[in-house]
């Protein structure tokens, strides 16, 4: 469905593309996740240019996890990034509108034989093993080719981030630790079978990271580890750094300027393998959020207002933490706006919740709105990460659509889910 006559923008009103929130609600429905298109194009373009180096090669992996669907995964497609991938749902939703296989990136931690075996199959460019476990499963399959293989490490760093999206501190269930004697006997055997082609080495340290520290740090772990693998003739001639870089949510996250981070981690790599007399082929970076999130907008409805006894004021939506999670599961926090009375001053202190049936459904703690009234639109800005994707059907509540604008264009990528979806799969028992 493609809707393309735009309204007539008003001051006090937001805009999305050329559509105006109420415009949007009136056609796709509330609640409603709104994908800005241009920004999505922009942030992948600005990876590719920022991100490049004489030297050596450059890949930009979207990592699938932010944000997929079939539009989004034809949408890296067209901009040329690669993309990574991390169960069976994510690469048969890339492989269903032919995303080039060579071009898929395999993760997970405990990829079952299914998803190995679709792996196989589909001949995906490069495969990131986790543990020797997930390798002995894959040689089971008997591959009829080699398979090319990054070994997924665990460098040690502490990137400043939360407790749950730090992923590279030495305890972590991801990759194997720098720092264990076994990783290194599972390079060397690795290295040696027949049916692996091991082109190097893969790390991850962490989300929502807002400085380049810890990067440059993993930069020269990791470049320490390959000059050790060579001195005993195992030449790797790939890294890939992972994502990670973070994005805006509200006014006091610093701004990351993006393009000179990425040029200095470029330059710094350069200059850390001349330092070891390395030579690497390519350099490989994942940005899954820093791509999507500040592209993304929920859109939802006031519906209940109430002020408790203590004078707290719960401004009500029709949303809930099935659709925002990230305010319950890692105390994130978001900026409202009244989208339609932008030009109202923002000074009363409320807490936006949803409607499950759970006290920690919050959606922002402190949000500064205007007075509202039910039937009021409130819009959460910077939700295109980690939103739809981590979306859920508690208390049987159905996922919002989600729709792709761009100027003057709005379409509907996901359908609004129905009742029919939501019971498609159950069966009874008399
Ligand atoms: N590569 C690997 C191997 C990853 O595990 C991840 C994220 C990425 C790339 C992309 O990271 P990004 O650029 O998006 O930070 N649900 C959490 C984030 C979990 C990230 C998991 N891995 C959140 O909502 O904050």
């Amino acid at each position: 469905m493609t809707h393309s006559v735009p309204p007539i923008a008003q001051s006090n009103t937001l805009m999305i593309g050329d559509f105006s929130a109420r415009t949007l609600i009136q056609r796709f429905g509330s609640p409603l996740y709104v994908m800005d298109e241009a920004l999505i194009r922009s942030k992948m373009r600005l990876y590719k240019t920022a991100f490049s180096h004489p030297d050596f090669k450059t890949t930009i992996t979207y990592a699938g996890k932010a944000f997929l669907t079939k539009a989004m995964v034809q949408i890296t497609h067209q901009e040329g990034l690669s993309l990574d991938v991390v169960s069976l749902g994510e690469l048969m939703t890339a492989l269903s509108v032919n995303f080039p296989a060579e071009r898929l990136v395999l993760h997970g931690n405990n990829k079952s034989i299914e998803e190995l075996q679709a792996a196989i199959d589909a001949n995906v460019g490069l495969l990131v093993l986790d543990n020797p476990d997930e390798f002995q499963r894959l040689i089971r399959l008997k591959p009829q080719h080699r398979i090319p293989v990054l070994l997924r490490v665990n460098p040690g760093i502490e990137a400043h981030t939360h407790d749950y999206i730090k992923t590279a501190t030495p305890d972590s269930k991801f990759g194997m630790s720098l720092g264990d004697p076994a990783t290194f006997d599972f390079l060397r055997e690795l290295a040696d079978h027949p049916l692996i082609d091991l082109q190097g080495l893969h790390c991850h340290i962490g989300s929502q990271i807002q400085s380049i520290d810890a990067y440059l740090e993993t930069v020269n772990v990791l470049l320490d580890t390959l000059l050790s693998l060579s001195k005993e003739g195992l030449n790797l001639h790939t890294l890939n750094l992972g994502g990670g870089f973070g994005a805006r949510y509200v006014d006091s996250d610093p701004i990351l300027d993006l393009p000179q981070l990425l040029n200095q981690l470029a330059e710094a790599i350069f200059a850390g393998c001349r330092q070891r007399q390395l030579t690497l082929k390519r350099v490989i970076l994942e940005p899954g959020r820093s791509i999507v999130a500040e592209a993304g907008t929920t859109l939802y409805t006031v519906g209940s207002i109430k002020t408790t006894i203590t004078g707290k004021t719960y401004v009500m939506v029709d949303g809930s933490m099935a659709d925002h999670l990230r305010t319950a599961l890692y105390q994130a926090k978001y900026t409202a706006l009244a989208a339609e009375k932008l030009d109202e001053p923002h000074d009363q202190l409320v807490t936006i919740a949803g409607k499950a049936c759970e006290s920690g459904d919050i959606l922002i703690h402190q949000a500064k709105l205007p007075r509202l009234v039910e039937g009021d639109l409130i819009a959460v800005k910077s939700t295109g990460a980690y939103h739809y994707s981590m979306a859920s059907n508690y208390n049987r509540l159905l996922k919002p659509a989600v729709v792709l604008v761009n100027g003057s264009t709005a379409r509907v990528i996901v359908k609004r889910e129905t009742i029919e979806d939501l019971l498609r799969n159950d069966e009874v028992i008399a």
